[in-house]
């Protein structure tokens, strides 16, 4: 199809992540995946992309980039995607390898070469900024960058500071100040598409449409373990299950613009802030313009249309997961002892992946331990108010 958007998805799996992913892979070009230190160290997403990758059979080919921001010490989620960053479902083997471990050169030497792609951070905008920093020129060949990070309201991280911001502000004010067309799908947007247990049972659905039948879509299975755990951690976290399900955004604004509604704004991000690093503020003010008011840099994501997003990601996932190329990965969930329902998740029993010879490390050992929560990742009560 002609008006099929190329891209490249720069993430750190994670289950929204994975839903990203496979909704770029659905309705767009997805040239190739990058991988940052985010959710869980980079040998952890890389291989949680890989797995994406092998359960929806994407073919994408998937780069190693940064473990660390360009200034700030690490920092993940254990506390709401595990350490690992795909805790709760019984991970299948492995059986993909990484392209490269030097995601930045790659993407520099890919938007060189072909003008008119989208770059799709749903993570730390590490890789992204050292690629502006790197080679400045390449931030006018691309069509644009459409990232997931900031709010424009509430943080989750801290009360101000949304997680892929608060991880690496530095790179976030590069990526800014780039000169590059950037939409910003913040927590403000990604609110408005809750993840709840509804969501785990559509996905469950899919996965298995009777109750003691086969699984017949593998990656929704895995999709609907994944959000079971992220909304028990939730609920731990907060005494709520309730989420947003925030990465999809940042596809569905370039592959159906429609579903979120854009304002220009001028958009910055706090660096020094004793009680608001990491915070987007998001210049929001009506009226004549003042001396005191920086250019529209940003089309800031507001409004999303949920409804048809959801039945948008709904249709990628029923179409890429279902079972078709890799039985293994199928036959590695179903023949699982542990009742795999999403209204009763699974424990998790980690499988130590196989690695090829580039692949990344095996996912954690069962039974290691957790780091302690590095924050407070707080949705609002309804997260439709937030805007
Ligand atoms: C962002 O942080 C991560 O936990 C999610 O994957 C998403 O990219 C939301 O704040
Ligand atoms: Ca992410």
């Amino acid at each position: 199809m002609a008006d099929r958007p190329r891209m490249i998805v720069d993430c750190d799996p994670g289950h929204d992540d994975a839903v990203a992913l496979v909704v770029a892979a659905h309705f767009g070009d997805l040239v190739a995946i990058t991988t940052v230190g985010g959710n869980a160290p980079l040998i952890d997403v890389t291989n949680n992309a890989l797995l994406t990758c092998q359960l929806f059979g994407i073919d994408a080919p998937v780069h190693a980039g940064s473990t660390r921001p360009l200034v700030a010490e690490p920092r993940h989620a254990p506390e709401v995607h595990g350490v690992g960053g795909f805790d709760g479902p019984t991970l299948p083997p492995l059986n993909r390898s990484v392209a490269s471990h030097d995601a930045v050169e790659f993407l520099i030497e890919t938007i060189r070469a072909e003008e008119g792609l989208w770059l799709i951070p749903t993570g730390p905008l590490t890789n992204v900024a050292l690629v502006f920093r790197t080679a400045p020129d390449v931030a006018g060949r691309l069509a644009g960058v459409s990232f997931m990070g900031g709010s424009a309201t509430v943080g989750n991280h801290t009360p101000v500071a949304e997680f892929n911001a608060l991880v690496d502000p530095e790179a976030m004010s590069v990526v800014l100040d780039s000169g590059a067309r950037i939409i910003m799908s913040g927590l403000d947007l990604t609110y408005q598409f809750p993840v709840d247990d509804t969501l785990a049972m559509h996905l469950g659905a899919v996965a298995r449409p009777r109750r003691d039948g086969p699984v017949v879509n593998p990656g929704a299975l895995l999709l609907a373990d994944l959000v079971a755990n992220y909304l028990d951690q939730l609920e731990r976290l907060t005494g709520l299950r309730l989420g947003g399900l925030h990465d999809p955004c940042a596809v569905l604004a370039v592959t159906h613009p429609s579903v979120v509604s854009t304002s220009m704004r001028h958009v910055q991000v706090e660096l020094a802030g004793t009680l608001t690093r990491g915070m987007t503020v998001v210049d929001q003010r009506r009226g004549e313009p003042t001396a005191n008011r920086g250019r529209p840099n940003v089309a800031h994501g507001h409004t999303l249309d949920h409804r048809r997003a959801l039945s948008l990601v709904m249709d990628a996932i029923k179409a890429k997961g279902a079972v078709s190329g890799d039985p293994a990965s199928a036959t590695s969930h179903s023949s699982n002892s542990t009742p795999l329902g999403p209204w009763s998740p699974s424990t998790r029993s980690s499988t130590p992946s196989e690695p090829g010879p580039n692949s990344m490390p095996s996912q954690p050992a069962p039974g290691t331990p957790s780091r302690p929560p590095s924050g407070n990742r707080q949705p609002p009560t309804n997260p439709t108010t937030v805007s």
